[in-house]
């Protein structure tokens, strides 16, 4: 096949490095890729977000799919654009991103659908909704409807925190549009998990659990980051869980987007809490609470869950994206992955690019480097590669277990180095605390 991914991350990478491990040998292109996607695809220098050049790059080569990894274009409308051209696309209607551009939307669609998740109201004056905090008690979560860059949700410790959240979003526009909504919700306690669907509109497939480490310092400690690590499978996503968050909150949503006119292909990545046996049970009377829907894959998520799947990848998102999905098109092969973010010293905040990476190209056969934020220094002729990102790469190993995974992900980040370069220690330690 000739396929196509759209985005430059470490997801997109592992999107189009797994489309190349299939059998059937494809031709793959990325737009706009990275220094790493270069060995395995073609790079076309159109950004994910210019849905013009996209769909023209498209109608001239006429790839027989497209894989969208970000959300912006997404909730675009890439899809829409390359369907009314005939072109196959992997990933939902600008209508079912919504369930990731909306976070209002997303819980109209889980109260009517029944999914379990946590309770919220909607505001959009600031009296009104300081208010209601004292309804939902302490902490509180304060979330700005729309997408904010992940930076528009406020977990609140104190009601001066859950206030000045509340004016930071209505008073003061620190999110533009995006804030102008604003969510009040009740704040649910527990392990959080990521399962990914691939969904055809009218099925869905689980993909293997895995779990992030949003904090950018080991202990889970220090700002929220894009993600410094994960792991999968995520041992608090026992086996009874899995018919739970396949009946009880995928399909639920699938069906009730279908009601409304909208059939949602793609992933339907749900970002869950699993509640401990004995921890306080949130209102909706579930174990297993949706905190956010994504409508794509994780980022990193997708560099550990990806080199878990057997079987022709191309041909399972193709299935999905024709809406004919069939239960054998996900092979999971048994063993465990774990993959370690590398980042630029300042990251989250400001950090330096151009720094020149050395020991790419040394790791393992059981070792598998993913480009972030790469790109090839021109200036010296060519063929450095220097960061170009906050997250510059991500280091997945694989092993029969966790423990054999995680070491090996680190035994491939041990060659790398660049200046300012870090990474957490402790990725799954949650799955080793058990
Ligand atoms: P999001 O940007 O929606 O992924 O939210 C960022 C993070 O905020 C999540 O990964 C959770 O750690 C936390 N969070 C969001 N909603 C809730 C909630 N209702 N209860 C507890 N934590 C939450
Ligand atoms: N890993 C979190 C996300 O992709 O949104």
């Amino acid at each position: 096949m000739k396929i196509l991914v759209v985005g430059s991350g470490g997801r997109e990478h592992a999107i189009a490095w797994r489309l190349a491990q299939d059998a059937e040998g494809h031709e793959i292109f990325c737009a706009p890729g990275n220094a790493g996607t270069v060995g395995i695809a073609t790079n076309v220098d159109i950004k994910a977000d210019d849905i013009a050049g996209i769909v023209a790059w498209s109608n001239r080569e006429r790839p027989d799919m497209v894989v969208v990894g970000p959300e912006a274009p997404l909730v675009a409308g890439l899809v829409d654009a390359l369907e009314r051209e005939g072109i196959v696309a992997f990933g939902p209607v600008a209508a079912g991103a919504r369930m990731e551009g909306s976070k209002r939307f997303a819980k109209e669609v889980m109260d009517a659908a029944g999914v379990p998740t946590g309770a919220a109201e909607v505001y959009t004056d600031p009296v009104a909704a300081k208010a209601a905090l004292a309804k939902f008690g302490l902490p509180v979560v304060i979330k700005a409807d729309g997408l904010a860059a992940g930076k528009g949700v406020i977990v609140a410790e104190t009601t001066a925190d859950a206030e000045a959240a509340i004016d930071d979003m209505l008073v003061v526009s620190k999110f533009g549009a995006a804030g102008a909504e604003v969510l009040i919700e009740e704040f649910l306690n527990g392990e959080e998990c990521s399962i990914l669907a691939i969904v055809d509109g009218n099925d869905a497939i689980l993909l293997p659990s895995s779990q992030d480490h949003k904090r950018v310092f080991d202990g889970d400690k220090g700002p929220n980051t894009g993600g410094m690590g994960a792991y999968s499978p995520a041992p608090v996503v026992t086996d009874d869980l899995i018919p739970i968050i396949k009946d009880r909150i995928i399909m639920p949503v699938v069906n009730e987007l279908k009601k409304r006119g909208i059939v949602y292909r793609g992933i339907l990545y749900a970002g869950l809490m699993v509640t401990p046996e004995g921890g306080k049970i949130a209102r909706s009377g579930s174990r297993v609470n949706v905190v956010e829907f994504n409508a794509r894959f994780g980022d990193p998520e997708t560099e550990a869950v990806l080199p878990r799947l057997g079987g022709s990848f191309a041909t399972a998102l193709m299935h999905a994206a024709k809406g004919c999905l069939k239960p054998d098109d996900v092979v999971v092969k048994p063993g465990a992955a774990a993959t370690v973010i590398i980042a630029s010293g300042g990251y989250p905040g400001s950090y330096q690019k151009g720094k020149v990476i050395s020991g790419l190209g040394d790791a393992g056969k059981d070792e598998i480097v993913f480009h972030c934020g790469t790109k090839f220094d021109h200036v010296e002729g060519g063929n450095t590669v220097v960061t170009a990102g906050g997250r510059v790469l991500s280091v997945t190993g694989c092993g029969d277990t966790l423990r054999e995974a995680v070491d090996r992900a680190y035994a491939g980040v041990s060659g790398i180095s660049f200046d300012g370069m870090f990474y957490r220690h402790d990725i799954a330690h949650r799955a080793f605390e058990r």
